[in-house]
Protein backbone atom coordinates (compact mmCIF):
# COMPACT_ATOMS: atom_id res chain seq x y z
CA UNK A 1 0.00 0.00 0.00
CA UNK A 2 1.51 3.39 -1.06
CA UNK A 3 -0.43 5.17 1.92
CA UNK A 4 0.50 8.76 0.75
CA UNK A 5 -0.49 8.12 -2.58
CA UNK A 6 -3.60 7.09 -1.24
CA UNK A 7 -3.76 9.86 1.49
CA UNK A 8 -3.22 12.42 -1.67
CA UNK A 9 -6.23 10.95 -3.48
CA UNK A 10 -8.47 11.35 -0.68
CA UNK A 11 -6.83 15.13 0.25
CA UNK A 12 -8.28 15.88 -3.18
CA UNK A 13 -11.50 14.01 -2.66
CA UNK A 14 -12.18 16.08 0.16
CA UNK A 15 -11.17 19.37 -1.52
CA UNK A 16 -13.67 18.95 -4.55
CA UNK A 17 -16.56 20.60 -5.53
CA UNK A 18 -18.46 18.12 -4.83
CA UNK A 19 -21.32 17.75 -1.91
CA UNK A 20 -20.60 15.76 1.47
CA UNK A 21 -22.24 12.66 0.38
CA UNK A 22 -20.94 12.34 -2.98
CA UNK A 23 -17.41 13.09 -1.66
CA UNK A 24 -18.16 10.07 0.84
CA UNK A 25 -18.99 7.96 -2.01
CA UNK A 26 -16.10 9.00 -3.50
CA UNK A 27 -13.99 7.61 -1.03
CA UNK A 28 -15.90 4.36 -0.41
CA UNK A 29 -15.42 3.69 -4.29
CA UNK A 30 -12.06 4.68 -4.89
CA UNK A 31 -11.10 2.65 -1.51
CA UNK A 32 -12.76 -0.61 -2.81
CA UNK A 33 -11.12 -0.16 -5.75
CA UNK A 34 -7.70 0.43 -4.88
CA UNK A 35 -6.71 -1.90 -2.05
CA UNK A 36 -7.72 -5.93 -3.34
CA UNK A 37 -8.90 -6.56 0.22
CA UNK A 38 -11.43 -4.00 1.08
CA UNK A 39 -14.63 -5.96 0.16
CA UNK A 40 -17.05 -3.53 1.33
CA UNK A 41 -16.72 -0.16 2.22
CA UNK A 42 -19.06 2.39 4.12
CA UNK A 43 -20.35 5.04 6.20
CA UNK A 44 -22.57 4.58 9.26
CA UNK A 45 -23.72 7.27 11.14
CA UNK A 46 -25.60 8.24 13.92
CA UNK A 47 -29.26 8.64 13.36
CA UNK A 48 -30.68 11.70 14.55
CA UNK A 49 -31.45 11.69 18.60
CA UNK A 50 -31.72 8.04 18.38
CA UNK A 51 -28.79 5.51 19.87
CA UNK A 52 -28.59 3.45 16.67
CA UNK A 53 -26.44 3.94 13.58
CA UNK A 54 -27.47 4.37 9.77
CA UNK A 55 -25.82 3.10 7.09
CA UNK A 56 -25.04 6.21 4.26
CA UNK A 57 -22.96 6.21 1.68
CA UNK A 58 -21.56 2.67 0.50
CA UNK A 59 -19.70 0.54 -2.24
CA UNK A 60 -19.89 -3.36 -2.25
CA UNK A 61 -23.17 -5.67 -1.96
CA UNK A 62 -26.23 -4.64 -0.22
CA UNK A 63 -26.77 -5.08 3.22
CA UNK A 64 -29.74 -5.49 5.29
CA UNK A 65 -27.74 -3.62 8.29
CA UNK A 66 -29.09 -0.47 7.36
CA UNK A 67 -29.81 0.50 11.24
CA UNK A 68 -27.21 -1.23 13.91
CA UNK A 69 -28.36 -0.32 17.44
CA UNK A 70 -25.53 0.96 19.89
CA UNK A 71 -23.52 -1.83 21.35
CA UNK A 72 -24.28 -4.37 18.70
CA UNK A 73 -22.20 -5.94 16.29
CA UNK A 74 -18.36 -4.69 15.52
CA UNK A 75 -19.77 -1.04 14.14
CA UNK A 76 -22.25 -0.87 17.57
CA UNK A 77 -19.51 -1.70 19.74
CA UNK A 78 -17.38 1.48 18.36
CA UNK A 79 -20.08 3.86 18.30
CA UNK A 80 -19.60 3.68 22.15
CA UNK A 81 -16.05 3.35 22.29
CA UNK A 82 -15.16 5.62 20.51
CA UNK A 83 -11.93 3.76 19.44
CA UNK A 84 -10.84 2.06 16.20
CA UNK A 85 -11.65 -1.68 16.40
CA UNK A 86 -9.70 -3.93 14.19
CA UNK A 87 -11.33 -7.70 13.96
CA UNK A 88 -8.39 -10.24 12.23
CA UNK A 89 -11.20 -13.23 12.11
CA UNK A 90 -14.89 -12.22 12.81
CA UNK A 91 -15.15 -16.26 13.66
CA UNK A 92 -13.69 -14.70 17.32
CA UNK A 93 -15.92 -12.48 17.86
CA UNK A 94 -19.35 -12.94 19.88
CA UNK A 95 -20.79 -9.36 19.75
CA UNK A 96 -20.69 -9.90 15.35
CA UNK A 97 -23.27 -8.89 12.89
CA UNK A 98 -22.78 -10.73 9.69
CA UNK A 99 -22.83 -9.61 6.53
CA UNK A 100 -22.82 -13.14 4.93
CA UNK A 101 -20.72 -15.83 5.08
CA UNK A 102 -17.71 -14.61 2.41
CA UNK A 103 -16.68 -11.65 5.02
CA UNK A 104 -13.86 -12.66 7.13
CA UNK A 105 -12.49 -10.17 9.21
CA UNK A 106 -13.83 -5.84 9.79
CA UNK A 107 -12.40 -2.68 10.75
CA UNK A 108 -14.04 0.28 11.92
CA UNK A 109 -13.06 3.43 12.46
CA UNK A 110 -14.59 6.28 14.55
CA UNK A 111 -15.31 9.60 12.71
CA UNK A 112 -14.50 11.84 16.15
CA UNK A 113 -15.95 15.86 16.00
CA UNK A 114 -14.24 17.57 18.54
CA UNK A 115 -13.74 14.33 20.25
CA UNK A 116 -17.68 13.35 19.47
CA UNK A 117 -18.82 10.28 17.64
CA UNK A 118 -20.59 11.09 14.81
CA UNK A 119 -20.61 8.25 12.78
CA UNK A 120 -17.61 5.74 11.39
CA UNK A 121 -15.35 3.90 8.39
CA UNK A 122 -16.62 0.08 8.16
CA UNK A 123 -14.63 -2.19 6.14
CA UNK A 124 -15.23 -6.03 5.40
CA UNK A 125 -12.62 -8.18 3.72
CA UNK A 126 -12.91 -11.51 2.49
CA UNK A 127 -9.51 -12.60 3.64
CA UNK A 128 -8.58 -13.71 7.24
CA UNK A 129 -6.11 -11.32 8.77
CA UNK A 130 -5.34 -8.69 5.69
CA UNK A 131 -4.94 -5.62 8.12
CA UNK A 132 -2.00 -3.88 9.32
CA UNK A 133 -0.91 -0.72 10.91
CA UNK A 134 -1.13 0.82 7.91
CA UNK A 135 -4.99 0.19 7.25
CA UNK A 136 -5.47 1.80 10.72
CA UNK A 137 -3.17 4.80 10.01
CA UNK A 138 -4.98 5.79 6.40
CA UNK A 139 -8.39 4.96 7.85
CA UNK A 140 -8.08 7.45 10.80
CA UNK A 141 -6.90 9.75 8.54
CA UNK A 142 -9.52 9.27 6.26
CA UNK A 143 -12.01 9.39 9.47
CA UNK A 144 -9.88 12.66 10.67
CA UNK A 145 -10.40 14.36 6.69
CA UNK A 146 -14.37 13.16 7.33
CA UNK A 147 -14.91 14.92 10.46
CA UNK A 148 -13.48 18.12 9.06
CA UNK A 149 -16.61 18.46 7.13
CA UNK A 150 -19.26 18.29 9.76
N1 LIG B 1 -20.41 -6.57 10.55
C1 LIG B 1 -20.91 -5.33 11.10
C2 LIG B 1 -22.27 -5.02 10.55
C3 LIG B 1 -22.26 -4.12 9.36
S1 LIG B 1 -21.73 -4.86 7.96
O1 LIG B 1 -20.32 -5.27 8.11
C4 LIG B 1 -21.91 -3.93 6.62
C5 LIG B 1 -20.94 -5.39 12.60
O2 LIG B 1 -20.68 -6.43 13.21
O3 LIG B 1 -21.23 -4.37 13.21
Amino acid sequence: MNINRLKNTIEDIILSEKTTAEKQQAICNFLESEISYYDWVGFYFKNGNKKELKLAEFTGEPTEHTIIPFGKGICGQVAISNESFIVQNVADQDNYISCGWKVKSEIVIPVLVKGKNIGQIDIDSHTINPFTNNDKELLEFICSKVASLY
